[in-house]
């Protein structure tokens, strides 16, 4: 393993980042629990902390995934193999558990969770397809352009 430190500072960005995005999740559920209570004032204060943990979290990712570094189709890529790993591996390794455990809630809840996360990995892929070809076509139009500016410095040159 590398001693290099910001291998560890980006581990702990990771973890901080799940940290927030968990606390913004959390604290939606919260509010919606507050809400069906009859407390919306405590369902308000939940909101508003929520969004900030956005921000947090965003903060975190601006990091991990710098905007420079990024495309849509790389964010495509990364987003298919996140949702690949949980119906393929992940969910599957807790469905095991969970019917070892007897869990039936537990079981039709992953089962639920596997069916989105492969809806998912397949819209994602379609939709990086569909990127591909209108980068493709893309290709082609600054071609022809390409092809014009010659011919055009051709007869200038001529
Ligand atoms: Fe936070
Ligand atoms: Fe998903």
């Amino acid at each position: 393993m590398s001693t290099r430190p910001e291998l560890k500072t980006l581990r702990n960005l990771e973890a901080a980042f799940a940290g927030e995005s968990m606390a913004h999740i959390k604290y939606r559920y919260f509010a919606k629990l507050a809400r069906a209570a009859g407390d919306a004032e405590t369902a308000r204060i939940f909101e508003e902390t929520a969004d900030q943990e956005v921000q947090h979290a965003f903060g975190h990712l601006d990091l991990l995934y710098p905007a420079a570094e990024m495309t849509p189709a790389r964010a495509l890529r990364i987003a298919i193999d996140g949702e690949t790993y949980e119906y393929s591996e992940m969910y599957p390794g807790f469905r095991r558990t969970a019917e070892a455990e007897g869990n039936a809630a537990a079981i039709a809840e992953i089962d639920e969770q596997i069916a989105e996360s492969r809806a998912h990995a397949a819209r994602f892929a379609a939709t990086l397809a569909k990127a591909a070809k209108r980068f493709a076509a893309l290709a082609k139009v600054e071609e022809r352009h390409a092809n014009h500016y010659r011919e055009a410095l051709a007869r200038i040159d001529a």
